[in-house]
């Protein structure tokens, strides 16, 4: 995710950008960076961990009079000085600070060499310095022109020259990148909080939007470098509601992220075909897997398991999954046809760490996906795909689950084609996953999950029921509820009821239904009926359209169709949002369940 910022047009003093910067320390804290001009050249400072570390590698009582910051959330190259931001030209007058992530790089970057350009870092960001360097002609915002119309990916930066205090550019694709400017200054950041204490009256820049800043005057253009007009608006929120981009609380400001985050899981891993290219395991051979161990705990564990069936759908291979609490106990059998997958946000669980120890000890090789770069089961395992949802704040895993399904489809994807399985349906799979941040924006629209939220708040049990690939989502759903408003709730495949837990249903014990439009749902339907005739009150979660839904359950929630191997995706804002809003309703604060961390590195 990464935090940016930038101050121009007036005398300051280091201390003021990396108070600036720590606003946005949310953002990412692996490392920090700043480069700062008064015209006599650039004094450039980096250092790896939290912002306060910088601080105290800083003359903060020195002066400037443009300076760009950053605090970085690793995505290419470990978090050491080398890779931390600002990113410096051969010449070490051109500075840039990024957030995002740069597709092309890797060509770009061979390019670059054969010209002549000498590399200090191994990030993608680098590219950005060198290709101003090549565009420039004595014009810093031309050059920043020329060098984006060669970027793939997504993008928001903040560009300064050494002999220019008075000047610094910005761009804006795909990376949030705000803009305010008082009668001194302008600055230019990642979110408002930075901006606030000198103005309320912010520009959110668009994608495609470059702004060229001179002293506290600032234009829009295009790439072209056609003007354009962007609407201010005027901030109300206090500090700490801005930290939270005017949510209440984190919880819900990350789960209405994950358009955004799952746009960065999903840049650079597929061709213009929207063939998935996980360059990262090439080495692995994983055409020759026959069996995969699939080991995580909580959350990550349903998003596992949501891979099993996509996978044994698809891939013709045994998936053998478990929590790793009992994974790590049990007899591990590997062989050259088995792969583990370790999934764990932070990186840092300890049963999930232990089962990756253990299976790297019986000769296994162990793919992880995680959030966290630099985290221990990174470090341990043979080759992590990185989710890039940037951090969470929340306890309860929320836009990260969403990330790790995306990482997750795409890595069945990829072994399909490396299997030589792929066909037409992967092919639309794939098609609608690219699609996805735009789908998920409009599920995250709907206001009818918060009035059931009112409605069911006050139950004390719930019921939820799923089936086939959905089972995850109805487990998911209910440890999302229990685990941040403390209402009992229990989840089922739904064929299960009648096995025991139809026992428990009457009046007060309501029935949370994922009956998505899918080949299972005749199946679901009749387990509705079989609840509703129990006397349980019936919410469902149903594919638009769907008006038979309706007549047998008391309620519905409807989710836009997609390809019925995506719904656990579009179903996830759903059951998060649905468990936040109810847990804020009775009181509670979501972001600090009682009981939990966020990263539980004991057994
Ligand atoms: C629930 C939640 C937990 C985690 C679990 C594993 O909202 O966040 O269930 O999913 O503790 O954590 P990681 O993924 O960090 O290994």
């Amino acid at each position: 995710m990464c935090g940016i910022v930038g101050i121009i047009g007036h005398e300051f003093k280091l201390s003021e950008l990396i108070d600036n910067l720590k606003k946005l320390e949310y953002r990412g804290y692996d490392s920090a960076g700043l480069a700062v001009t008064n015209g006599q050249g650039l004094y450039v400072s980096k250092s790896v961990g939290r912002i306060d570390t910088l601080r105290s590698v800083v003359d903060v009582e020195k002066t400037a009079r443009s300076g760009i910051a950053h605090t970085r959330w690793a995505t290419h190259g470990a978090p050491n000085d080398r890779n931390a931001h600002p990113h410096t030209d051969c010449s070490g007058k051109i500075a840039v600070v990024h957030n995002g992530i740069i597709e092309n790089y890797q060509e770009l970057k061979n390019e670059l060499i054969r010209k002549g350009h000498m590399f200090r870092s191994e990030t993608d960001t680098e590219v950005i310095s060198h290709l101003i360097e090549e565009e420039f002609r004595g014009n810093l915002y031309q050059a920043v022109l020329g060098a984006l119309k060669k970027l793939k990916g997504a993008f928001a930066i903040a560009v300064i020259h050494a002999d220019m205090p008075n000047v610094m550019v910005g761009a804006r694709k795909g990376s949030p990148l705000v803009l305010g400017c008082d009668d001194k200054r302008c600055i230019l950041a990642s979110d408002v909080t930075p901006i606030i204490k000198y103005t309320r009256d912010v520009i959110f820049l668009e994608d495609g939007d470059i702004v060229y800043i001179e002293g506290n005057k600032a234009k829009i253009t295009d790439i072209n470098g056609n003007v354009v007009i962007r609407k201010h608006t005027h901030i109300t929120w206090d500090e700490s509601a801005a930290e939270k981009g005017g949510f209440k609380h984190f919880m819900i400001k990350e789960i209405y992220e994950t358009p955004e985050a799952v746009e960065s899981a999903l840049v650079g891993r597929f061709d213009e075909h929207g063939r998935p290219t996980l360059y990262e395991l090439d080495e692995f051979n994983l055409e020759r897997i026959k069996r995969i161990l699939l080991v995580a705990c909580g959350t990550s564990y349903h998003a596992g398991l949501v891979f099993k069936y996509f996978a044994e759908k698809y891939l013709d291979i045994d998936v053998l999954i478990d929590v790793a609490s009992e994974f790590r106990y049990r007899p591990i059998r590997v062989d050259d046809e088995t792969i583990t997958i370790a999934i764990s946000q932070s990186g840092e669980t300890a049963d999930t760490l232990e089962s990756v120890r253990a299976v790297k000890k019986a000769g296994g090789k162990v793919i992880a996906i995680a959030n966290v770069v630099g985290s221990t089961i990174t470090r341990e395992s043979d080759v992590t795909l990185f989710m890039n949802a940037g951090p969470e704040i929340g306890v309860a895993a929320s836009k990260t689950y969403v990330n790790q399904l995306v990482v997750l489809y795409t890595l069945g994807m990829y072994m399909a084609r490396k299997k030589g399985v792929w066909n037409e349906q992967l092919s639309s799979v794939s098609k609608e996953l690219m699609n996805m941040p735009k789908i998920l924006k409009y599920v995250l629209q709907n206001q009818e999950i918060e009035r059931m939220a009112e409605y069911y708040k006050n139950y004390h049990h719930f019921m939820y029921i799923g089936r086939g690939i959905n089972t995850a989502t109805a487990m998911e759903g209910a440890l999302k509820l229990k685990e941040i408003s403390y209402i009992n709730a229990v989840a089922y495949p739904a064929g299960e009821l009648k096995h025991g837990p139809i026992a428990l249903l009457d009046p007060t014990f309501p029935v949370f239904a994922i009956v998505p439009n899918d080949s299972l749902y005749e199946k679901m339907r009749s387990n509705i009926e079989e609840s509703r005739a129990r006397n349980a009150r019936i919410l469902s979660v149903a594919t638009e359209g769907d008006e038979e839904i309706k007549r047998i359950s008391h309620d519905v929630i409807y989710v836009p169709k997609v390809h019925e191997d995506l719904y656990p995706l579009v179903m996830a804002p759903v059951i998060q949002l649905f468990a936040y809003h109810i847990a804020d309703k009775r009181g509670y604060d979501p972001d600090k369940p009682r009981n939990l961390a966020k990263s539980v590195t004991v057994e």
